[in-house]
C-alpha cells in the first residue's frame, strides 16, 4: 500500500492503478471512496472483498461530467436533468435505469444504477485521468464508520488498498443523499449531504421513508450501519445526560455544561451549526471510538436540513442493544 499526497503526479499514478484493475482510496467532498474501474467486473469484485461487503449491496458509480450519464443510463428525465443542474458536482446520487455496459456486479443485479458527480478536484481529476467511471463505496470495512481523512482509511483498510490519495479532510463529511428516480415518484433512499428540503425546491415533493430502519430501500441501508466498535447509546434529549463515569464518552451537538466526569467529550459544533456538525461527525466518532471507552452517549441533533442525515447515522450506529438510563433502546 502506498499513501501519497494528492499531487498531479500521484493522481496520474492512481489513474494507472485504476486502469490496471487495482483499488485506489480517494477523497471526495463527502467521505473517502474505495475506487475501482466500474466497467471492469474483476476490479469491482475486489472492492466487495476488501470491504467484506455483501454482494447484494450495489455500488455508486462516480463520473466527472454530466454528459457521462448518457452512456450509463438512458433514463435521465427532466427531473434528473434539473437536479444534476442544481446539485452536480455535489453530494447527490441519482438512481436511474441502467444501460447494459454497467456490470451486474456493480448494481447487485438491479436494473438501476446509482450515479454521482463528486465535488472534489482530486476525485474529478482521477476519473478523467483514468478515463473510466469509478465505482466507489465509502472506504471502510462494511458497516463501520466512514472515513473522512486518509488516515481513517489507512487505519481501517491499510494494506488491502493499492494506493491511498491524501486530499485532506472531507468538506461535507456525510455521504451523499441518494434519490431514486427510476419510478414516477422520486424516493429518498438515504438522507445525506444535500437536504431533502433543497431537492424539493427543485422537483417538488419527494417521498421520504419513515425512519423505519428495518425496511431499507437502498439495499445497503441496514439497521446497524456506520457503527463504531464501541457501544453507542442515543440519548432521548440533551438534559440531563446519563451518569458520568470514566469509561463513558459523550458526543454533544453543541457546547453546554454537564460534561464533567466523562472520559472524553466531543462537540460536533460549539455554535450549533448543522453543516459544521456534519463535517465533524465521523471524525468525532472515530476519536471517541479510539479512546478505550465502554460506551458512547450521543445527544440528538435537530432533525432539519443536514440534521436528518446526522440522526439517520446516529440511529444506525446505536442499533445494537442500546439500553441505559434515559436512552432509546433500538435493536
Ligand atoms: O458520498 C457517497 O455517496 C460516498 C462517496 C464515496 O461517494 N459513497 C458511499 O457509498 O457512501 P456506499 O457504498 O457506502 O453507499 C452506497 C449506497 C448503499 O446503501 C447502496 O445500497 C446504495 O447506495 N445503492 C447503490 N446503488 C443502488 C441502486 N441501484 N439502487 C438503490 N440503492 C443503491
Ligand atoms: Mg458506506
Amino acid at each position: 500500500m502506498k499513501l501519497l499526497k494528492a499531487t498531479q503526479g500521484a493522481v496520474r499514478e492512481a489513474a494507472t492503478v485504476i486502469r490496471r484493475g487495482g483499488l485506489v482510496a480517494f477523497p471526495t467532498e463527502t467521505v473517502y471512496g474505495l475506487g475501482a474501474d466500474a466497467l471492469n467486473p474483476q476490479a469491482v469484485a475486489k472492492v466487495f472483498e476488501t470491504k467484506n461487503r455483501p454482494h447484494f449491496d450495489p455500488l455508486i458509480v462516480h463520473i466527472a461530467r454530466p454528459e457521462s450519464v448518457g452512456r450509463l443510463s438512458s433514463g435521465a428525465d427532466e427531473r434528473a436533468l434539473q437536479l444534476m443542474d442544481a446539485f452536480w458536482p455535489g453530494p447527490l446520487t441519482l438512481v436511474l435505469p441502467k444501460e447494459e455496459v454497467v456490470p451486474d456486479l456493480v448494481t447487485a443485479g438491479l436494473p438501476t444504477v446509482a450515479l454521482r458527480m463528486p465535488d472534489h478536484p482530486v476525485a474529478l481529476d482521477l476519473i478523467r485521468e483514468a478515463d473510466t467511471p469509478i465505482a466507489a463505496p465509502s472506504a471502510n470495512p462494511f458497516g463501520c464508520l466512514s472515513p473522512t481523512t486518509a488516515e481513517h482509511v489507512r487505519a481501517q483498510l491499510g494494506d488491502k488498498v493499492d494506493l491511498i490519495l491524501d486530499g485532506g479532510a472531507c468538506r461535507v463529511g456525510l455521504e451523499s443523499t441518494i434519490l431514486d428516480l427510476s419510478g414516477e415518484q422520486a424516493v429518498l433512499l438515504r438522507a445525506g449531504g444535500v437536504a431533502v428540503e433543497d431537492l424539493e425546491r427543485v422537483i417538488g415533493p419527494v417521498e421520504t421513508q419513515t425512519s423505519d430502519p428495518t425496511r431499507p430501500r437502498a439495499p445497503g441501508q441496514l439497521p446497524r450501519h456506520y457503527s463504531p466498535q464501541t457501544r453507542l447509546v442515543l440519548l432521548e434529549d440533551a438534559t440531563p445526560p446519563v451518569q458520568p463515569n470514566e469509561k463513558a464518552g459523550l458526543l454533544l451537538f453543541k457546547a453546554r455544561g454537564h460534561q464533567e466526569g466523562f472520559a472524553a467529550v466531543e462537540i460536533l459544533s460549539p455554535g450549533g451549526d448543522l453543516e459544521e456538525a456534519a463535517a465533524r461527525f465521523f471524525s468525532c466518532l472515530h476519536r471517541l471510538d479510539q479512546a478505550g471507552l465502554d460506551v458512547i452517549y450521543a445527544e440528538p441533533v435537530p432533525e432539519t436540513g443536514l440534521g436528518r442525515a446526522i440522526m439517520d447515522r446516529l440511529r444506525r450506529a446505536a442499533s445494537r442493544s442500546a439500553k441505559a438510563g434515559r436512552a432509546t433502546g433500538r435493536s
